[in-house]
């Protein structure tokens, strides 16, 4: 066979968590339960936000499209992750490898840019509160929608198009739970040195930059709230706390797996699990145990639906 001449391997061997068939079942079990609310908690989100009449304002309308991107982003990894826990081989096509990266990197570039438009809202709407209904206008919100999933797409086309036509020849075994770009990479047979650095900037640089921006408007939102009063500032730690705690979970495991520039090292997994399988299930635990107005309209939704159903 003439290995210059095109690939050979056809699949990748998914590692996923090594171990005995207790550890698989246990695993396969946390992991489906975890999948299965955040499924059932983002469409109760959704439904709530789209339902509801006392959530029209821009910070709900962006959380809705914030469910959205989490769903369709553990969408993209967890159920593939779970099938391969009780499988033998555990295996997956070079297609569905690519695909896997395309869509990651979609989704993902999209929610890092609506995470800092949700912190541009949240700015807004502390340090400008009398202006807040004429900036965040239907027409800005929607272009934000927008723009994210441009960003989401230029950001992952700028990757696969550098990818999709590696040559693979060798060894096939990707040590990770899914398929991502560092690792699929490094299988290909030809020098793929430039196009790792390549992707260190463009991932690594990408999510590190959305972080720090991220994290910087929001002290300057609390510098800005506790020059006011006290009871401001308690209220709007509140909030802010919430959507610092998504805003780190998501980007922190990002920043380590694409900027660290040695070689994968043995916590990739765990924060590759925090990013696409925890993240999404978080948003709607602390948007809505935290939140008493969503709290209140899921009540009255369910009220309201619940009692016409017995007329
Ligand atoms: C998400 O964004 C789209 C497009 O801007 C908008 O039509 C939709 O209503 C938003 N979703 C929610 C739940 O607000």
């Amino acid at each position: 066979m003439d290995l210059k001449n095109g690939s050979i391997v056809t699949e990748f061997i998914l590692v996923g968590f090594p171990g005995q068939w207790e550890l698989q079942i246990f695993f396969f079990v946390t992991f489906s339960l975890v999948y299965g609310a955040t499924v059932l908690g983002n469409v109760l989100i959704l439904v709530t936000i789209t339902f509801s009449s006392t959530l029209y304002s821009p910070m709900y309308f962006l959380l809705g499209n914030l469910s959205v991107l989490d769903m369709c982003l553990t969408t993209v990894t967890t159920p593939k992750m779970i099938t391969v826990l009780l499988t033998e081989p555990k295996t997956i096509s070079i297609g569905g490898c690519m695909a896997q990266m395309f869509f990651l990197h979609f989704f993902g570039g999209a929610e890092m840019t609506l995470l800092i438009a949700m912190a541009f809202d949240r700015y807004v709407a502390i340090c400008k509160p009398l202006h807040y209904r004429t900036i965040m206008s239907r027409r800005l919100l929607n272009g934000l929608v927008i723009l994210s999933w441009i960003i989401g797409f230029i950001h992952t086309m700028s990757q696969m198009v550098l990818t999709v036509n590696l040559p693979f020849c060798g060894p096939n075994v990707i040590d990770n739970i899914f398929c991502d770009l560092p690792l699929a990479i490094k299988l290909a047979c030809i020098e793929t040195y430039t196009l790792e650095l390549f992707v260190i900037s463009d991932s690594g640089l990408l999510s590190f930059t959305c972080f720090v921006l991220v994290l910087v408007s929001y002290t300057v939102l609390l510098v800005t709230v506790r020059r006011r009063s006290s009871g401001d500032l308690s209220k709007a730690l509140s909030t802010l706390s919430a959507h610092i705690t998504v805003v780190t979970l998501f980007f922190a495991p990002c920043v380590f797996i694409y900027a660290w520039p040695f070689d994968s090292f043995s916590g990739n997994k765990i924060l590759s699990v925090f990013y696409t399988v925890i993240t999404p299930l978080l948003n709607p635990i602390i948007y809505t145990l935290r939140n008493q107005k969503m709290q209140g309209a899921m009540r009255k939704l369910w009220f309201v639906r619940v009692s016409s159903a017995h007329n």
